[in-house]
């Protein structure tokens, strides 16, 4: 049998925190690092192999991009990160141009794999490769709201005193300042959440600003992220089809078409099997159309 490899590149604070919640979870049998600072990437293989023992059979190395031939799931979490403060759409001219070299060298040993997205601005960089690479859009997905969305049901559980697990809510649109909440379809039990306007509003502004948050008071967000890439991971190893909010390319999408933005999707083996049309109220309808707009603006800057 075919063994199943996974190769992370960009073993910064996100992916060697990615790399080892996949490791501990035994997602893949071969993991992949790969970092411009070579050294990171070796010390941490290093340092991932010292606890085989205690975990079992991934063989982790620091690779080159040769290594990407035969994997199944390249990850991106390389680039530059936000300052305290700092918006993720600052970050797209840095990230596009380092892009431009990875994501070449991927194409080089690898036309059939899965590339999963985590870089800022992440919907950007997920269409960016799209273009680049010009594989079919179900191949290429950003991790898109999959962690705000996690983020506002972790809220929502925390007010309603209940599992988070248990909270099916939505965040949709850009993974940033324009993001939007999908209070008219979130639930419990197929029952609506019943909270104040004021409670809601309160919730919203606490996912969509916690990278801000965590950002002051750390310098960086890896945990919840690891988690998310985790669970896409997961939904197309095991071939789920399961239903994420990760960034992929809509098209007639509410009226919106050629933009990458997180919404919910069926995720299974082949990547994004398809994209689920959700019914939204005429203001969330609103709300999606300015930040896709947005996105489509930032688009237009950068070149293919
Ligand atoms: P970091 O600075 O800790 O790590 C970035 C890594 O990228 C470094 O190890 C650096 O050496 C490497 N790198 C830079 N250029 C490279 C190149 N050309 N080739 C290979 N490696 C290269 O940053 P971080 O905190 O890990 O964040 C990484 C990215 O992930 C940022 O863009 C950040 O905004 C984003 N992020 C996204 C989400 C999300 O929800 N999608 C969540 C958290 C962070
Ligand atoms: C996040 C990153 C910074 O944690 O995009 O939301």
């Amino acid at each position: 049998m075919k063994k199943t490899k996974v190769v992370v590149i960009g073993v910064g604070a996100v992916g060697s925190t990615t790399a080892y919640t996949l490791l501990l979870r035994s997602r893949m049998d071969e993991l992949v690092l790969i970092d411009a600072n070579a050294g990171k990437a070796v010390g941490d293989a290093l340092d991932m192999n010292h606890g085989m023992p205690f975990l079992g059979h991934t063989k982790v190395w620091a690779g080159t991009y040769e290594d990407c031939k035969d994997a199944d799931i390249v990850i991106i979490t390389a680039g530059a990160a936000q300052k305290p403060g700092e918006p993720r759409l600052n970050l797209l001219k840095r990230n596009v141009a380092i892009y431009e070299s990875i994501v070449t060298e991927v194409l080089k040993y690898n036309d059939d794999g899965i590339l999963l997205i985590a870089t800022n601005p992440v919907d950007i960089m997920s269409y960016f490769c799209w273009k680049k690479s010009g594989w079919p859009t179900n191949r290429v997905i950003g991790s898109g709201t999959l962690l705000d969305s996690a983020r506002f049901r972790y809220l929502i559980g925390e007010k309603l005193q209940l599992d988070p697990r248990s909270v099916h809510a939505h965040i949709i649109g850009e993974h940033g300042d324009s993001e939007l909440p999908v209070w008219s379809l979130a639930n419990v039990a197929g029952s609506s959440i019943a909270l104040s306007e004021e409670e809601k509003s309160d919730i919203f502004i606490h996912t969509r600003d916690a990278a801000y948050e965590i950002i002051e008071a750390k310098g960086a967000t890896y945990y919840a992220i690891a988690l998310a890439l985790d669970r896409i991971v997961t939904a197309i190893l095991c071939n789920e089809s399961a239903v994420l909010n990760v960034s992929t390319l809509v098209e007639n999408y509410h009226g919106l078409s050629d933009v990458y933005m997180g919404v919910p999707c069926v995720v299974d083996r082949q990547g994004v099997r398809e994209v689920l049309d959700i019914k939204v109220t005429e203001e969330e309808k609103a709300l999606l159309h300015r930040s896709a707009g947005k996105l489509k603006d930032l688009i237009e800057t950068i070149s293919v």
